[in-house]
């Protein structure tokens, strides 16, 4: 949460960082500002608001520097506002900061500093980590650098922070713990941001900065230390990305974008694993360790939002074929109770930004206890992926909108990949039906291309439902996380309140919703569960509610008791759920639209969540 940019080198420093910025805001869009240096004057301008209203606020006033800092903020501490955004100054008016995170004993020192004689402008944890780092170096008399170190040992939480001194013309220093930092190396210049969008266009080698590094960035020189100021090797790597995967390309929105790049994000998670010919699998990470994969006695599988309802699917699929016990964890929950983790218990984490704070904290606790961690990241080279012990990529390339869509598909066919590795090489699958499943996965690509061409039929239906005041989603089996995903697709994107729930578990409860005013969406497809399923839509009928369902090709019963029904082709019902959520990704997208909301940016949002 919150996007950092930072520019030192022979540039102008205010075009890289605002499109920098517009490249980040995805990860907070509430505020947004910039601090420039130049003949050592410092400025600073900051406007609540997206960052285009910060470009008109900074019209007709001075922007020349080669040096410079810039934040979009996801607000934790203080309200959106001007005087809440980034950057923060210092009291002397000599420091500049940004900061993504949050510092969880900021109040002790806030106290501690207002004894002193401090007053804030903002109320904002940053301000108060800013005048703490000055008031040190005030009256240590030492190095910005050295008193940044000496203030990071005092405060607990998460940050990445950037600083800017009036006295050094050409310097940035960074710090990062638990909020990610990557910095692009170009010729005599250097980028800063919190992933490598803002840095693509310029260079491809870059250096991810870890927990409890500090980086002393000037124009021709990166110098790495710890907080003990001992020097460490700059570990530069070559960005596998394209500037074409993180723009639009047409499309109105990211949103959309990504749920049609799906037939070839899927295809691409597929390409060099699975030989459909051969009926083979490869997937290193998993033949590395499959000895400790196979023998698990259980499973648990952490995540947050979208990727947990891809935990949920594993949960059927790896039960299903491996016959082992699978347990699926809210990372939030999971790193505040006691759970019970023996050492060589195996891990999945599962994370489309491989940044989401509470999944990472999770995984640190339960690697402390021993436990094997397997990561399911989208985001090379981000913090989960770098400190599991194995993994697979999803390969569905960068996710800008807010909503996950392409991730979730990549996550649920990297692990049913997993799952037919792992029953294979554990005896509890035979080898029809092992062949006839990765042929099955073969043809899906193909399948969510014939989906996506009638993705108008879709529109049309959220034209009917777009002024609904909720909605309720069901499924059954493996298209129950389905239903919960759905439910939260349309939350986030259109404002509208929606509730997934098993299907026959409705009747518990959520039926007395039902009247005449309820879409209710059915996942209804062709499956073991089939005619129960139906059952449940008479159920609905016969209460009036109005059913959408998402029914299999040639299905001559439920689309007789749908008010609206969509058509996808056949599948196995264990990948049914790589097809299913398609329809419902494009009825939250339409809905949204046609609300006028911004589905890239729904309000109160941010797409990676990195405070807990
Ligand atoms: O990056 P992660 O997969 O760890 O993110 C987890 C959730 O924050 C994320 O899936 C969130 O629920 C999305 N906005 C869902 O569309």
């Amino acid at each position: 949460m919150c996007g950092i940019v930072g520019y030192t080198g022979p540039r102008q420093a205010y075009p890289v960082i605002i499109k920098g910025l517009k490249r980040l805001e995805y990860r907070g869009y509430d505020s947004s500002g910039v601090a420039l240096l130049s003949d050592g004057n410092l400025k600073v301008y900051k406007k609540k608001g997206r960052v285009t209203e910060l470009e008109e606020e900074v019209i007709g006033k001075n922007i020349e520097a080669n040096i410079g800092i810039g934040h979009t903020r996801w607000a934790t501490h203080g309200e959106p506002s001007d005087r809440n955004a980034h950057p923060h100054s210092s009291a002397s008016g000599r420091l500049a900061i940004i900061h993504n995170g949050i510092i969880e004993n900021y109040a002790q020192i806030k106290q501690e500093l207002v004894k002193k004689g401090y007053s804030f402008t903002s109320d904002t944890d940053t301000e108060v980590l800013l005048n703490f780092i000055e008031d040190i170096q005030k009256n240590n008399h030492n190095s910005l650098e050295e008193a940044l170190r000496i203030a990071l040992k005092r405060v607990s939480g998460a940050y990445c922070i950037l600083l800017m001194d009036q006295s050094d013309p050409t310097t940035i220093i960074a710090a990062r713990k638990g909020s990610p930092l990557v910095i692009g190396i170009g010729k005599g210049e250097h980028f800063l941001a919190s992933d490598a969008s803002p840095i693509i266009e310029y260079t491809k080698e870059v250096v991810y900065v870890n927990d409890y590094e500090l980086a002393i960035v000037k124009p021709d020189e990166l110098i790495l230390k710890n907080l003990g100021n001992e020097k460490i090797t700059p570990y530069i790597t070559k960005l596998d990305m394209e500037l074409a995967a993180i723009e639009k390309g047409g499309y109105d929105h990211f949103m959309i974008k990504e749920i049609f790049e799906q037939p070839s994000t899927i295809y691409d998670c597929l390409r060099g694993r699975l030989d459909a010919e051969a009926g083979t699998i490869r997937m290193k990470g998993v033949e590395d360790n499959i000895e400790q994969l196979k023998n698990a006695n259980r499973i648990m599988i952490i995540a947050c939002g979208t990727s947990w309802h891809a935990g949920l699917v594993a949960e059927y699929i790896i039960e299903e074929l491996c016959r082992i016990p699978v347990e699926v964890e809210y990372a939030s929950e999971f790193r505040y109770r006691n759970p019970i983790v023996h050492k060589g218990d195996v891990i999945i984490a599962i994370s489309q930004s491989g940044e989401t704070a509470d999944t990472l904290v999770a995984l640190e606790k339960a690697k402390e206890n021993g436990a094997f961690i397997f990561g399911i990241v989208n985001a090379v080279g981000s913090s989960i992926a770098r400190i599991s012990h194995a993994g697979a990529y999803t390969h569905a390339g960068p996710e800008i909108g807010v909503a996950s869509t392409k991730a979730f598909t990549g996550q649920l066919v990297v692990l049913a990949m997993m799952a037919l590795k792992i029953a294979k090489e554990k005896g509890t699958i035979t080898d029809a039906r092992h062949h006839a499943l990765i042929l099955e996965l073969a043809d899906i690509p193909e399948k969510v291309d014939a989906i996506l061409k009638n993705a108008k039929e879709i529109e049309k239906i959220g034209q009917v439902y777009k002024n609904a005041s909720d909605f309720l989603f069901l499924g059954r089996g493996y298209n129950f996380p389905v239903a919960l995903e759905g439910a939260l697709k349309l939350k986030e994107i259109s404002y509208i309140h929606a509730e997934g729930y098993p299907a026959a578990e409705m009747k518990h409860g959520p039926i007395a919703l039902v009247d005449e005013n309820l879409p209710v969406v059915f996942i209804a497809t062709k499956d073991a569960y089939h005619e129960k399923i139906v059952s449940n839509m008479q159920e609905i009928k016969a209460r009036k509610g109005k059913i959408i369902s998402i029914v299999t090709e040639g299905d001559e019963i439920s689309p007789g008791l749908s008010d609206h029904y969509f058509s996808i082709p056949s599948a196995d019902e264990l990948l049914a759920p790589i097809l299913t959520v398609i329809p419902l990704q494009l009825l939250s997208y339409y809905v949204g639209t046609a609300k006028g909301i911004d589905v890239d940016k729904p309000r109160n949002l941010a797409k990676s969540v990195t405070v807990e």
